[in-house]
């Protein structure tokens, strides 16, 4: 049966074929030099189209949503929904999808990419060499933390906490332990020969490299604050690829700052694509434009998501990635 030509508005750019693909399907209308929308502009899409397709750089809140009933599908581009004000959609009978399972992967590997490089001290030795102050090898120089061995803490065991800590026991031989709300699957804790820490404190005191796998939101909001980076082991090191809202970033410069913790890697921020100034100055940080699922075949996957999404919406089928 033909789709109705639902109109489609993308917030962003997206991968070219996935484009191809919605523009074949419905009324698509995007903005070919990629801005970002004002708040004013999302409120009058409320307005003007059946479908809109945001991204995490959106600030989808009540008063956008607000601004007009005709959108009944909000299908966003990523598995992040903490920008969007789910209370508000569902109040209006908007329905909420997102993409998940697809960048699994590709953030776990940007996990291990900030872990290692902050353990190895990649990003300090590239700006030495790069400013011409590497003045040659010698066996004090740039000497960091090995892998093996060492216990990697992870907070929150779902699946991009699975693809991460699968990737440091197997790969690098570290240790495993998780804190969650509940246990995880047994198949996979005897896989990982993960240790569970019902408290986050006792987690943190045990682990060498502490890695955040748990959303963003107000439940988890400074999950990591001075209180939570004091209980870390000195010299222990921070790796956040799940959102910047986790954690308190002044008192993170701070133990980076005074030795406390031995280097932090980070690929998302409270206020992006703002950075928080006290990190900038920091030798021990690594710092990514958050890139956890920027590679070429994640990101084609996560469009065709969201369209599957917009295709069970226009036949009036199940959303297959229902939020709310
Ligand atoms: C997500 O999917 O939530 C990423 O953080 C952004 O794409």
């Amino acid at each position: 049966m033909a789709e109705e030509r639902l109109k489609v508005l993308l917030t962003r750019r997206w991968p070219e074929p996935v484009e191809r693909a919605i523009a074949e399907r419905f009324e698509l209308t995007l903005d070919s030099a990629d801005r970002p929308l004002s708040q004013t502009d999302l409120a009058s899409a409320m307005a003007e189209f059946d479908i809109l397709c945001p991204t995490v750089s959106d600030r989808i809140d009540a008063e956008v949503i607000a601004g007009g009933d005709r959108v009944k599908l909000i299908a966003n581009y990523g598995v992040g929904f903490d920008h969007i004000d789910l209370a508000a959609a569902e109040a209006r009978g908007i329905a909420v999808t997102n993409t998940p399972g697809v960048l699994t992967d590709a953030t776990a590997d940007i996990a291990l990419t900030l872990l290692l490089m902050a353990a190895r001290r990649a990003g300090e030795g590239e700006r030495e060499l790069r400013a011409g102050r590497w003045a040659g090898w010698r066996p004090t120089h740039l000497i960091g933390s090995a892998l093996a061995g060492k216990v990697l803490g992870l907070v929150g065991l779902g699946r991009i906490g699975i693809a991460t800590a699968r990737r440091a026991h197997h790969g690098f031989g570290m240790r495993i332990a998780y804190y969650g709300r509940r246990e995880a699957d047994p198949a996979v804790v005897e896989e990982l020969e993960a240790d569970y820490f019902a408290d986050l404190p006792g987690l943190l005191a045990a682990s060498d490299f502490v890695s955040l796998h748990v959303p963003g939101g107000a439940e988890t909001a400074h999950l990591i604050d001075a209180e939570a980076i004091a209980a870390m082991k000195p010299g222990a090191f921070l790796i956040n690829t799940a959102r910047g809202s986790l954690v308190d970033h002044e008192a993170l410069a701070e133990a980076l700052a005074n030795g406390h913790l031995g280097g932090a890697g980070l690929d998302v921020y409270p206020e992006e694509p703002a950075v928080p100034p006290a990190l900038l100055g920091l030798e021990n940080l690594v710092l990514l434009p958050h890139l956890g699922s920027a590679n070429e075949e994640t990101r084609v996957a996560m469009g065709m998501k969201a369209l599957a999404n917009a295709e069970a919406f226009a036949r009036g089928e199940a959303l297959p990635d229902r939020v709310v």
